[in-house]
């Protein structure tokens, strides 16, 4: 994956206020030792008896190239370089937490990325997930994405050997980048560079062909209180029974929701 120098920009300005609701909770839920899955240059504050290990699809070196406006003593040694949407090198049951703060809209099957998550926390673990409200950022304009949309992906990217799945797949994917393209990326290059030139429709089209968009540094989905809470009311009652639902809750510009896994 790879960004630019104003994408850079735009995670510095996030670096200047971590939202002080889930740094609370945080404080106040997450005990043990655990994960934390994209923590780039905002780490979670937590208590000093938690112990947690960094998981990133970069290295620390690779992030500070990819993100070149962060300062890089901000930005985390990552301890397992892997997908943390997979989570393939972390064992079931043997964490006590999991944490991703801004990382599941950069996914094209959250509801998948949800299950992988819960398989590695043990009875009782948390899972510890932010998101950003659509409205309250680059994405405002975006449609909502729909419950229905993502248990869409869910099911498509569960036929891989049906060629029309894959070729669903690749559409919607396309759509997204394309959506990203024309809002969310416009807003955030004009508001940081006054001579920003919006693409034509032939060059955003070519990027798109050119573009692995599966694998793209975008923001897929987009997400309100109201979807979200739909989206988890929805994994913990049909596709992961034995996790609950134990907050979900607004602050100004993210949403902050704590899964738990049943005791047996
Ligand atoms: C938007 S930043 C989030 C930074 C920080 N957690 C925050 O709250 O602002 C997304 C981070 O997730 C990482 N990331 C994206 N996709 C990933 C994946 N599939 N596996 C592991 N890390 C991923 C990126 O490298 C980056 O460090």
């Amino acid at each position: 994956m790879t960004t630019t120098p104003l994408l850079g920009r735009y995670f510095r300005k996030l670096k200047a206020a971590i939202p002080r609701r889930r740094e609370l909770l945080a404080r106040r839920y997450l005990r043990g030792c655990g994960l934390e899955i994209g923590a780039l240059h905002r780490p979670l504050p937590l208590p000093s008896a938690v112990r947690v290990q960094y998981v990133d699809i970069a290295s620390r070196e690779e992030n500070i190239q990819k993100f070149p406006e962060l300062d890089p003593s901000d930005i985390v040694e990552v301890d397992y370089i892997d997908d943390g949407f997979i989570l393939s090198e972390i064992p079931e049951n043997t964490q006590d937490f999991l944490i991703a703060n801004h990382v599941l809209e950069h996914s094209p099957n959250p509801i998948q990325v949800l299950k992988n998550w819960c398989r590695p926390l043990k009875p009782n673990g948390l899972l510890f997930v932010t998101i950003p409200i659509a409205e309250k950022c680059f994405d405002k304009g975006r449609p909502e994405t729909t419950l229905d949309h993502l248990i869409d992906d869910y099911n498509l990217y569960n036929r891989p050997t049906d060629h029309l799945a894959q070729q669903r797949i690749k559409e919607k994917n396309r759509d997204h980048l394309r959506e990203w393209i024309t809002l969310s990326e416009r807003r955030i290059f004009s508001k940081r560079d006054s001579t920003y030139i919006k693409p034509s429709v032939e060059e955003i089209e070519k990027r798109i062909e050119h573009t692995d968009t599966q694998n793209s540094e975008i923001h897929f989905h987009t997400f309100s209180m109201d979807s979200y809470s739909r989206l988890l009311d929805y994994f913990t009652k049909t596709v992961e029974t034995g996790m609950e639902i134990e907050k979900v809750c607004k602050s100004r510009k993210e949403i902050v929701s704590i899964l738990v896994k049943s005791s047996t």
